[in-house]
């Protein structure tokens, strides 16, 4: 008797290719991925400039940043096609608090490779994005533990801002924003991001209102005279503003006068929070909870897009907490999403395991310090050093203040338009000469921002500050006649 079930029948079928149509669709001319990893630099700057931003082209141009191909990126640096180590000092504005290419946070996206698991996890509930919530809500004080998941800071922040505006109801609708502000550039939060550059000839909401950033006395006046206002939104530690922090004694009083008035207080901690400035969340420094906060940043670990709100339960349910308002604002379909879930779930982990969030203070601490040294050795080049943790800001003076007193009349005038030209000469040079990566600021220019992985060591600050003095040390003049050579070679 034949023993054979259907099962096995259908197991032992040939498979047969299946016949392509005549008039399938032709495949167009496409890159491969090893293609794309070969292309020269020639090649690189034509579909650069063909189909992403022909004009950020220009600006890497003028800093020689166009001659680099990153090959490769590990730890503190990355390495270009010429095998050449450059120094992150960058740190993607705060996105790389692992470094690049962390083992522990590639291990465990590969695990999870490995084991062919799900991505999309909008039809049941996801164990990753549970647990992810359920870690974020374990760093954050007070009542911080309802967790909304996206893939950026801005999406974490359109969050913050749409549950504020629900939860404070509709007798209550406008926000409050700082000067100098950023919060992204999505058409939600551009009402609330302070930069002209990006608002543009842009249609935004009218029920922003502007105080000036650290100046409690404004917001004051703002509440008493509007009982409209139901939220304030402010970064903790300003970034694109040139790391700016408001004076400690603000946040305990800010948080009293929202308590007064009834407005909430969302802390947009995309930049300065994660372990940067030396505490899990920079409002920690102040003693002080906001009602909303939003990461994102470094909590994808260096290698996934994740952004993350992180509300008061109360706030939360007032908004979305029955089962007719709960899919008002659900994650988005990338929302939660696996791989980005565990990536961060293992990010919180090394966090604390490497015990990096300390490591942020010390280091900060002795950048700070050596920097204060250096401001000492060139007052008429630096203008101030400041920041907390490993988010630390150096700001140059006026370009006509550096040059000697002969000029300075004459090249005073064009202060304005010189504004980030010695910062991008010595971004320029630092990367040309010194191998080392900085960071430049959209409202200050004059100021260059240093958010540096948060792995890094004393050898690290010391080859920076140890380069920027060698570079100061040449003089103004000298600096730009480098510089103007470099954009001849
Ligand atoms: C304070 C702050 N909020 C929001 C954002 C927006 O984040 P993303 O670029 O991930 O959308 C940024 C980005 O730099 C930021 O610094």
């Amino acid at each position: 008797m034949n023993a054979m079930t259907r099962a096995d029948e259908i197991l032992a079928e040939p498979i047969v290719a299946p016949v392509l149509r005549a008039n399938a669709l032709p495949k167009p001319q496409l890159l491969s991925v090893e293609e794309a990893k070969a292309l020269d630099i020639p090649r690189l700057t034509d579909l650069f400039k063909a189909h992403l931003n022909p004009g950020q082209f220009h600006f890497m141009k003028l800093l020689g940043f166009h001659k680099v191909k990153i090959e490769r990126a590990e730890g503190m640096h990355y390495i270009d096609q010429n095998g050449r180590k450059i120094l992150d000092f960058f740190g993607g504005f705060g996105s790389l608090a692992f470094g690049h290419n962390h083992p522990r946070i590639l291990a465990a996206r590969q695990r999870f490779q490995d084991e062919k698991r799900h991505e999309i996890g909008m039809a049941f509930m996801s164990q990753y994005a549970s647990a992810l919530a359920y870690n974020l809500a374990q760093c954050s004080p007070g009542e911080l533990d309802m967790v909304f998941l996206g893939s950026s800071g801005s999406e974490a922040m359109e969050s913050a801002i749409k549950l504020a505006e629900r939860a404070a109801g509709p007798r209550k609708p406008k926000i409050v924003y700082a000067e100098n502000s950023f919060h992204g550039k999505t058409k939600g939060v551009l009402s609330v991001t302070d930069g002209q550059l990006y608002r543009g000839e842009f249609k935004l909401v009218d029920n922003a209102l502007r105080v000036p950033f650290g100046d409690i006395d404004a917001v004051d006046r703002l509440f008493r005279a509007d009982p409209s206002i139901g939220a304030i939104v402010l970064e903790t530690v300003q970034g694109g503003g040139g790391i700016i922090q408001a004076p400690a004694e603000y946040w305990q009083k800010l948080r009293a006068l929202c308590d007064r008035h009834g407005v909430l207080w969302v802390a947009d901690e995309v930049q300065c929070g994660f372990g940067r400035t030396g505490r899990f969340y920079a409002f920690e420094h102040y003693g002080v909870v906001p009602d909303i906060t939003a990461l994102a940043k470094s909590l994808g670990g260096g290698k996934a897009a994740v952004g993350a709100m992180i509300a008061k339960r109360d706030v939360y349910m007032k908004a979305y907490g029955t089962p007719k308002t709960a899919m008002i604002h659900a994650m988005a379909t990338f929302g939660g999403i696996g791989e980005a879930s565990v990536t961060a779930i293992e990010a919180v982990n090394v966090l604390y395991d490497e015990h990096l969030i300390d490591n942020s203070a010390e280091m900060g601490t002795y950048l700070l310090d050596r920097l204060k040294v250096l401001q000492a050795k060139y007052p008429k080049i630096i203008k101030d050093v400041r920041g907390l943790g490993l988010m630390v800001g150096l700001e140059f003076h006026d370009f006509s203040q550096t040059l000697p007193m002969v000029l300075r009349p004459v090249v005073s005038v064009l202060d304005d338009k010189l504004k980030g030209s010695l910062s991008g000469f010595v971004g320029a040079l630092l990367l040309r000469d010194y191998d080392t990566l900085v960071a430049f600021t959209e409202y200050n220019r004059n100021v260059i921002r240093l958010e540096p992985p948060l792995i890094a060591e004393r050898v690290h600050v010391d080859h920076f500050v140890d380069s920027l003095d060698d570079l100061l040390g040449r003089g103004i003049v000298a600096i730009v006649k480098d510089f103007v050579k470099s954009q001849m070679g």
